[in-house]
């Protein structure tokens, strides 16, 4: 068991859950994932890793399904069943020169231990992130820490707040206006796919954080692959990171809508059973 020393809302089906995990904690690297059940009965819920000390580790929870529900309905004080970690190869961090880290949801927690991590190797570090609103920003103070340029994008911005809608535009005017080196894009499936679309004309190196699904986690299963440059790859163990201009997007994302009808059935069942967690978290929301 492993207790959940903190727990925050960022934003709307945002959670943030720090666990106590030092065995995970003293080993994990950027881009590396842990997979995490809630409870005895839950899914193996993999999960990147945002921030991390000596002693915990820092999630955030997108809530999109029984499990994340799960996950983000515990309160301080309550114990994850199970922690598994560090799994995945870590991402490829060097002194490139200048990067982008193109971030968005969840993957803004994630994008900020790459650009922390990009940064101390001492490149150029231009963090663009991608929210739905502006309720969906979350931790830019931190990201500023790290980065050389912080641009920030809602896809709700109006004319006159200056922003950009998406993160591709701005990508699109930098890469335009200077040399971007690399490019590392981590959070939805869409907005990653966007932008390795982006830079593949200019042949900027871009490296992608998948998300295929997964059960074990360790490379046995097989529900994890992935098509990347015409071969099959295991994201669990062969990624989670890959080159964004090598990845067959379509058949990813028809591999990650083929269990859509079960899921939302599930989802349907557990509110039902447990519609008065929701009541309560909203009551000590007041
Ligand atoms: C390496 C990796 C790192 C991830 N990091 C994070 C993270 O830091 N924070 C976060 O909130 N989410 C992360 N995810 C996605 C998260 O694991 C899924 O959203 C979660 O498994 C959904 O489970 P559910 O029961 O809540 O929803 P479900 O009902 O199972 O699914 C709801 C939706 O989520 C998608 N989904 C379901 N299972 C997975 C899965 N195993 N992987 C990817 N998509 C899935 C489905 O296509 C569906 O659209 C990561 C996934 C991977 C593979
Ligand atoms: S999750 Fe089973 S092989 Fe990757």
């Amino acid at each position: 068991m492993h207790e959940v020393l903190e727990r925050s809302t960022l934003a709307p089906g945002l959670s943030l859950l720090k666990v106590r995990a030092p065995e995970v904690a003293s080993k994990i690297l950027p881009g590396q994932f842990v997979i995490v059940m809630a409870d005895e009965k839950s899914e193996r819920l993999p999960l990147s890793v945002a921030d991390w000390d000596d002693e915990s580790l820092t999630l955030i929870v997108q809530d999109v399904g029984v499990s994340t529900r799960k996950l983000s309905h515990l309160s301080e004080g309550d114990s994850v069943q199970s922690l598994v970690g560090p799994l995945g190869r870590p991402s490829q961090i060097s002194n490139f020169g200048t990067v982008a880290v193109v971030c968005g949801c969840f993957g803004i927690g994630p994008g900020y231990a790459l650009a922390r991590a990009l940064k101390q190797a001492g490149n150029r570090v231009i963090t663009i992130v991608e929210a739905r609103n502006e309720n969906w920003l979350f931790w830019l103070d931190r990201l500023e820490k790290v980065s050389d340029c912080l641009i920030v994008t809602s896809n709700q911005a109006r004319s006159i707040d200056g922003r950009e809608k998406c993160a591709t535009n701005p990508l699109k005017s930098l890469q335009n206006s200077q040399k971007i080196d690399r490019v590392y894009a981590i959070g939805c499936t869409f907005m990653m796919m966007e932008i390795a679309n982006a830079t593949k004309a200019a042949g900027i190196p871009t490296r992608v954080s998948l998300m295929p699904l997964m059960v074990d986690g360790t490379g046995m299963c097989g529900s994890c692959r992935c098509i990347v440059e015409g071969r099959t790859m295991l994201g669990c163990v062969d990624g989670p990171e890959f080159d964004g201009h090598k990845v067959d997007w379509p058949r990813l994302v028809d591999r990650l809508r083929c269990y859509l009808n079960e899921e939302t059935a599930s989802l349907d069942a557990w509110d039902r059973e447990n519609w008065h967690r929701a009541a309560e978290r909203k009551a000590a929301l007041l």
